[in-house]
């Protein structure tokens, strides 16, 4: 974490080398400060200002941290929600180096991609999280159908397809104490003002940007402002009136229902099953073909069809 730190300072060359040298020395509390105060600053193609702009939301998005390039937003935005952040907090960043993706993979972020990362402070179990990754999932998609992307679909647990092609994608991840989440990290990456070569050959036939898509280049921080209030907007229905609608939402824009699929469960246990739905604590309900009935939590599943 503190390499990342000194990284994002260096590059800013807002600190001098002395200062970096004596790093071990600075109290947490004043490191944070210093990162907050960089992320104060618009970059190129981020502009605080323009996303703050009538940004209609309560507290998500109030306070934000614009940066040039940072390794992941999510790993800055765990560091910050350790040192006193206001709930709602965003973090982001125009380009990431070492940007997480689901199962330890590696996500591609070049610069025209929209990279960012909530910090949440919510009172939730850890049962619970995958019902925010789903309920993300349904404002990003709102999001992308108010720019005007026809056919936005989410494919189980968090991918947000185009025409069968992958388009965004949500890392959840919880900051705990003894057991109890303290903060929760949702991070957000959806490939904008992209073109598809950009991506490695291998990841190209299966994904998509908003550009290719719309035909156009599109202004990344009026999409910013639109998510962010997407994202109050069902953070809010989630806390005060339950997920079965949010879950509605999700059934509706499924890319996975009806399926069948190789699912990948943690620990290497793979199996052909049929997609029939998603239970209310957000598994995926599967029927093997030996007829079980199986509820997939966390893994990767695979269409086959
Ligand atoms: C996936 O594998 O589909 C999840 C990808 C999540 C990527 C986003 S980009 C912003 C945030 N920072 C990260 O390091 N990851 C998430």
């Amino acid at each position: 974490m503190q390499k990342e730190i000194v990284n994002l300072l260096k590059k800013e060359k807002k600190v001098s080398e002395e200062t970096l040298n004596e790093i071990h020395n600075i109290d947490l509390n004043d490191f944070s400060n210093i990162v907050k105060e960089i992320g104060k600053s618009d970059t190129e193609y981020i502009k605080a200002s323009e996303i703050s702009k009538d940004l209609n939301t309560e507290y998500v998005g109030q306070n934000l941290y614009v940066y040039k390039e940072v390794s992941s937003t999510n790993t800055l935005a765990k560091f910050l929600s350790l040192n006193d952040v206001e709930n709602g907090t965003v973090i982001i960043s125009e380009k990431q180096t070492g940007a997480k993706g689901r199962s330890g993979k590696q996500w591609e972020s070049p610069l025209g991609g929209v990279w960012l990362s909530i910090i949440l402070h919510p009172n939730v179990e850890h049962s619970k999280l995958p019902l925010i990754t789903l309920a993300t999932g349904v404002a990003v998609a709102k999001t992308l159908e108010e720019i005007g992307v026809e056919n936005t679909e989410i494919k189980w647990p968090n991918d947000i397809m185009i025409n069968g092609k992958k388009v965004c994608g949500i890392l959840t991840e919880a900051v705990a104490k003894f057991n109890t989440i303290e903060s929760v990290i949702v991070g957000v990456g959806i490939d904008a003002n992209l073109d598809v070569d950009q991506f490695p050959e291998e990841l190209q036939e299966g994904t998509t940007t908003l550009k290719e898509e719309l035909n156009r280049e599109g202004n990344e921080n009026l999409l910013i402002k639109i998510f962010l209030e997407e994202f109050e907007k069902i953070s809010e229905q989630f806390n005060n009136e339950g997920y079965e609608d949010i879950l509605k939402e999700w059934r509706k824009r499924s890319y996975s229902i009806g399926k069948i699929v190789e699912v990948r469960e943690p620990f290497n246990t793979y199996y052909d099953a049929y997609v029939l739905g998603i239970g209310k604590e957000g598994a995926l309900v599967v029927e093997k073909i030996d007829g079980t009935l199986v509820k997939v939590i966390s893994g990767e599943c695979i269409i086959k069809n």
